[in-house]
């Protein structure tokens, strides 16, 4: 690792909490693998304090940073600009300094599209199902309504999913989003005629992991390809239902790596490293340093 000195430059990650995010070890790793003098900290800020962080951000000259659970919002009000993509999705999950600027932008969305398409599903005039309707479930029915998927949005709370689709609409191809109450004939339904399904609920998230969003008893069509955005653990129910029925199963890290990447590219200007980004993560998951992530869709 470069030593740190007076030329380092520093990003962060802010949320409440942010102990367990994989995010400082992911890039941190990232700047060792490309011998780059910059640093990535975890930064603690509560609720009610995301001004007075984003001020110290810029005071002591941070270059950017990241953004997570529960400021994703919260941060908007208080940025010099923010990208269409953020704007249409409607949270920020990177920010982006330059003089003397703060710039918001989301990543998430294009971070989940590349974790896709790199597992080879490419999304144009497919149908897709996305179960949960909160940040995650906004980012990702905006990537792939804007890639040309027809997608149907499934959450056991119809409102939310109503609030997200009329959120999203002004940004996506007509028509391209449909809201549908989660329940056990809705999904089966559903599956039977769709080509991806995506799990943006935190259901087999640790500590749950003992649960799917898929049950048990219903057989999964082996036709789908099955992306579980959460990636802890690794290997979720879901994605073992789906391996076990013949389908294919897409874990999150990708995406986690994904988004993660396309900041690194938007603050250093260098092509990030993938391999060394992943096996950070991989081997910090296994180490047990994450088991108590936020939540599986605000990947960072
Ligand atoms: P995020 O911003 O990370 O997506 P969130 O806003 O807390 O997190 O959203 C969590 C999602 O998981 C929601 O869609 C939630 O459904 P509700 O809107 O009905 O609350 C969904 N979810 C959580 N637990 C669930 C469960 N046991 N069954 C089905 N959906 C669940």
């Amino acid at each position: 690792m470069t030593e740190i000195d007076a030329q380092t430059k520093l990003l962060g990650i802010i949320g409440w909490p942010v102990e367990h995010s994989l995010s400082p070890t992911m890039h941190n790793a990232a700047f060792a693998a490309l011998g780059l003098n910059w640093v990535y900290l975890p930064l603690p800020v509560p609720p009610g304090q995301v001004e007075a962080a984003l001020r110290g951000l810029l005071t002591l000259g941070f270059r950017g940073a990241n953004v997570t659970v529960p400021h994703k919002e919260a941060v908007m009000p208080h940025l010099d600009s923010i990208t269409e993509v953020a704007q249409a999705i409607g949270a920020v999950n990177t920010l982006v300094v330059g003089e003397g600027r703060l710039v918001g932008d989301n990543t998430d969305g294009a971070g989940f599209l590349a974790a896709l398409q790199e597992a080879g599903f490419e999304p144009r005039g497919r149908r897709a199902l996305v179960l949960g309707a909160g940040g995650a479930a906004r980012a990702v029915a905006y990537a792939l309504a804007t890639a040309g998927a027809q997608v149907t949005v499934l959450n056991r709370t119809l409102s939310r999913t109503e609030a997200l689709i009329q959120h999203l609409a002004p940004a996506v191809p007509p028509n391209s989003l449909s809201p549908r109450l989660l329940d056990r004939d809705a999904l089966v339904e559903e599956a039977v005629r769709a080509d991806l399904l995506v799990n943006a609920t935190s259901v087999g998230m640790w500590p749950d992991a003992e649960h799917s969003p898929w049950p048990d008893e219903l057989p999964l069509p082996s036709h789908l390809t099955v992306f579980d955005l959460v990636y802890n653990p690794p290997e979720t129910r879901l994605l073992r239902q789906a391996r076990r029925a013949g389908a294919q199963a897409i874990g999150g890290l990708g995406m986690l790596v994904h988004q993660g990447a396309l900041a690194f590219r938007l603050w250093t200007g260098h092509s990030p490293p993938l391999e060394a980004m992943w096996t950070a993560c991989e081997r910090a998951l296994t180490a047990g340093e994450a088991q108590n992530c936020p939540d599986a869709g605000s990947v960072v």
